[in-house]
């Protein structure tokens, strides 16, 4: 593939242009995507309280490499290849379990919680074999904002510099005390970054969503100013109450309680660089987690986060099926213009627009984001 040209993309958000179609349709792309975004960066794996007991464990990949998340014995959590140290068994399928061992299913290595080799039936035979040299791989892990971040190829910069001012920009929604209320994963034909744009644009409401989430959002501020691998704008709301609701189905929750002024009549939309986006509501927050399974294929794990103090209430459950409700009416009207994008953009006539500077900023600041990590790569010229 020739060097993309990225010039356009690099511009002022009044005079840009959106990414080359052939970052959402070509091999090649998805391959630096998976070398350097997703391998070479910090990757949300899920929220770290899900996995609250110790020997609770999620199996995931990142850039399909198999890993699993798990508690220990000390409670600390830890990620390692989810790889047998003998002859490279994939140890646990995917999903969540709990176990007090890893036991591998082909010859029967044997591991702790905390990685080290246990036991190895019949190696006695093996010259110089020591358990001490055959623990799990493990890969850079750290919590932040209740977020699991892993880093597969160990080489990102800390994670502290990658988030830089994320932290701060979120203090209001105590995102590390929110609880999984509840969470599926799911498919969608299309480009994983056409899935995480869809979701931070302001653009399509009123033609996607007209009976729906349209008469929800007033316009929003512009885009934050923020240091790190995110972006983040912050919106209030064209009514009352809860966004996370539909009109029609009853209330919402009372607002999250770190929240006061406008910040309880909006919604703050952030994407983190390169997989994990949110919203951010007065009452609870809606995680997406997106990642490439092909060029035209997204893996999606959705997870509603509320106040544990709301989600202990009696009625929870009921008011719970109204939020799920309302994310699963959005997401159907989004998919379908979403999987009907990405054959638009693998036209060999297809060609980069312009983006709209008022309502998609956060698309476009990605796209910046995006582009710079392509000219990194060598794989784009400024
Ligand atoms: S591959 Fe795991 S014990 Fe042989
Ligand atoms: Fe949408």
């Amino acid at each position: 593939m020739p060097k993309l040209s990225l010039s356009k993309v690099l511009r002022p958000t009044a005079k840009a242009y959106t990414l080359p179609p052939a970052c959402y349709v070509d091999e090649e792309i998805l391959a630096f995507e998976h070398e350097y975004l997703f391998a070479g960066g910090w990757v949300s794996a899920g929220r770290a309280g899900d996995l609250a007991q110790t020997g609770d464990y999620l199996a995931f990949t990142v850039a399909d490499t198999p890993l699993i998340a798990i508690r220990g014995e000390d409670h600390g959590l830890r990620v390692f290849a989810n790889t047998c140290r003998h002859r490279g068994m994939r140890l646990v399928e995917p999903g969540r379990g709990h176990c007090s061992r890893f036991v591998c299913p082909f010859h029967g290595w044997c591991y702790r919680l905390d990685g080290s080799l246990s036991a190895a039936p019949r190696m006695g035979g093996a010259d110089g074999f020591d358990s001490a040299d055959f623990g799990l791989v493990q890969v850079p892990s750290e919590e932040r904002a209740g977020f699991l971040f892993v880093n597969v190829d160990a080489k990102a910069p800390a994670l502290d510099d990658w988030l830089g001012d994320f932290e701060n920009v979120h203090e209001p929604w105590r995102l590390g005390s929110l609880i999984t209320g509840s969470q599926r994963d799911f498919t969608v034909d299309c480009n994983w970054k056409l899935f995480i744009e869809v979701f931070n644009d302001y653009y399509h409401l009123r033609k996607v969503h007209p009976q729906t989430l349209s008469t929800l959002y007033a316009d929003p501020d512009p885009v934050d100013e923020t240091r790190g691998a995110f972006v983040s704008q912050f919106g209030e709301h064209a009514r009352r109450g809860s966004v996370g609701v539909l009109e029609e189905a009853g209330s919402g929750l009372d607002p999250l309680p770190g929240l006061s002024g406008r910040l309880v009549d909006g919604t703050r939309y952030t994407w983190v660089y390169p997989g994990l986006t949110f919203a951010a509501s007065r009452d609870a927050v809606w995680a997406l987690e997106a990642a490439p399974a092909g060029v035209s294929t997204t893996t999606v794990r959705l997870s509603l986060l509320f106040d544990s103090a709301s989600a202990s209430a009696g009625d929870f459950e009921t008011i719970l099926g109204r939020y799920e409700n309302r994310m699963a009416v959005g997401l159907d009207e989004d998919i379908a213009v979403l999987e009907a994008q990405q054959p638009g953009l693998r036209s060999s006539l297809s060609r980069a627009g312009r983006v709209c500077p008022e309502l998609e900023p956060s698309v476009h600041a990605f796209h910046r984001w995006y582009a710079d990590q392509l000219i990194s790569a060598g794989l784009g010229t400024a």
